[in-house]
């Protein structure tokens, strides 16, 4: 490369770089000096309670977490310095794979470095030009980057709309096999995939069901199980991915869950899989703790639904409007862009980390900060974050009461 063109790739991404800074766009990173947790303690000293982590359960920052990482990492060391085909399979991965599929009602599971590795490596193993993905309009960007590594033909149905996804349905009528693909919360409204609609729908039709549980694993359904717990249709859906960084102790890793024939064919194929290092032993060790508490007690998610349904009362009875829901996420609109960061500041200076979402990432309008509920809140903490909720509101203005 000469020096000029040299100059003219770092001037151009200086400009892009200041253009999203002028739009507003620009995503600086907040640095924590402490845990993750209900609390936390960011760089600059300030205590804040935080209510924007994907920490379902609380048990990001928990010390009996924490030790069974210690516990694993001590017996089975730092790393494997190997991909799992290889030397990288030892007896705490295939304990966490198995506890996996008891857990999702499954047959078998096969673990990632990522659930974006997951849905990445999932789609270009099982389906060809012969076949038709069927996918949310609003599914996970991991979920797109999978389909476009796919040759299978591309479907899109408008977001959770029943109608459409029969029409695309109908439109695929033609190819050999044909799989429904969608988030089964979608993680910017809190909306449930209408999973029992969606496996009529795939009955009448022929289809496979795929699910993405990265906001619903732990947490959803009567004992946690999931979305398909929830929409009582354990045992009817073909493919569960989740992911470990979030509800189930929150460090890193993803799987894909499901019957034997495809869990094996993955073994074999998905290149996230065959080609990148296997997953620390710290993690997959902790991960079991987690599964075997989350089996033996609802009690976490149980706290979980009773702060989330707490909170979702009283923000309204404040006077915000929220995307109706049952879900811990829980999107408090503030519609224009401009508001809802100054917002967000004002928050943070009353001592509640939030994050703001505005357009391209929601529709333009849509601007919201949206409150991701937690176990490990405690009813006071929520109370300091809705009285600071009020304040705020009131000195901007947005308050309907
Ligand atoms: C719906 C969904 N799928 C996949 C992912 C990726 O998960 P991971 O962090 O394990 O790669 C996320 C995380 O943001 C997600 O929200």
């Amino acid at each position: 490369m000469s020096n000029q063109a040299k100059s003219t790739f770092y001037s151009g991404l200086q400009q892009t770089l200041d253009q999203l800074r002028e739009q507003g766009l620009y995503k600086p990173e907040r640095v924590l000096a402490s845990r993750q947790g209900a609390e936390v303690v960011s760089e600059d000293g300030r205590k804040l309670i935080n209510m924007c982590a994907n920490n379902y359960l609380g048990l990001s920052g928990q010390e009996w977490v924490a030790q069974a990482s210690i516990d694993a990492t001590e017996q089975y060391g730092y790393g494997l310095s190997s991909v799992r085909f290889i030397c990288g399979t030892q007896t705490v991965h295939k304990q966490l794979e198995q506890a996996i599929s008891t857990f999702l009602g499954t047959e078998d599971t096969i673990l990632y470095a990522a659930a974006f590795d997951a849905n990445g490596g999932v789609f270009e193993p099982l389906f060809d030009e012969n076949d038709a993905i069927i996918s949310d309009a609003l599914n996970h960007a991991s979920i797109i980057d999978g389909i476009r590594l796919c040759k299978a033909a591309r479907f899109r149905y408008a977001h959770n709309d029943m109608a459409d996804l029969e029409q695309q349905l109908q439109a695929a009528a033609d190819k050999r096999h044909k799989i429904i693909v969608t988030d089964g919360v979608f993680s910017m409204d809190g909306t449930i995939a209408q999973l029992d609609k969606i496996v009529e729908l795939a009955e009448k039709y022929g289809a496979l069901v795929m699910i993405d549980e990265c906001h619903a694993s732990g947490f959803m359904g009567k004992t946690g199980r999931g979305t398909h717990e929830h929409h009582n249709v354990v045992g009817k859906i073909d493919i569960i991915t989740g992911t470990l960084g979030k509800a189930l102790g929150g460090a890193m890793g993803g799987f894909t869950s499901g019957r034997k024939e495809v869990i094996d064919m993955l073994r074999q194929k998905s290149r996230p899989y065959l080609f990148s290092n296997t997953l620390a032993p710290s993690i997959a060790g902790a991960s079991l703790a987690v599964l075997e508490r989350l089996s033996s007690s609802t009690e976490l998610r149980d706290r979980l639904h009773e702060n989330t349904a707490y909170f979702r009362k009283e923000i309204e009875r404040i006077g915000f409007t929220i995307k109706p829901g049952t879900h811990p996420v829980v999107p408090v609109m503030l519609f224009e862009a401009p508001v809802a960061q100054k917002f967000a500041a004002r928050m943070y200076e009353l001592g509640v980390l939030l994050s703001g979402f505005f357009y391209p990432v929601v529709p333009m309008g849509q601007a919201r900060v949206r409150v991701q509920l937690s176990a490990a809140h405690t009813r006071e903490q929520l109370e300091t974050v809705l009285k600071a909720f009020e304040q705020a509101g009131r000195e901007l203005g947005l308050l309907k009461n």
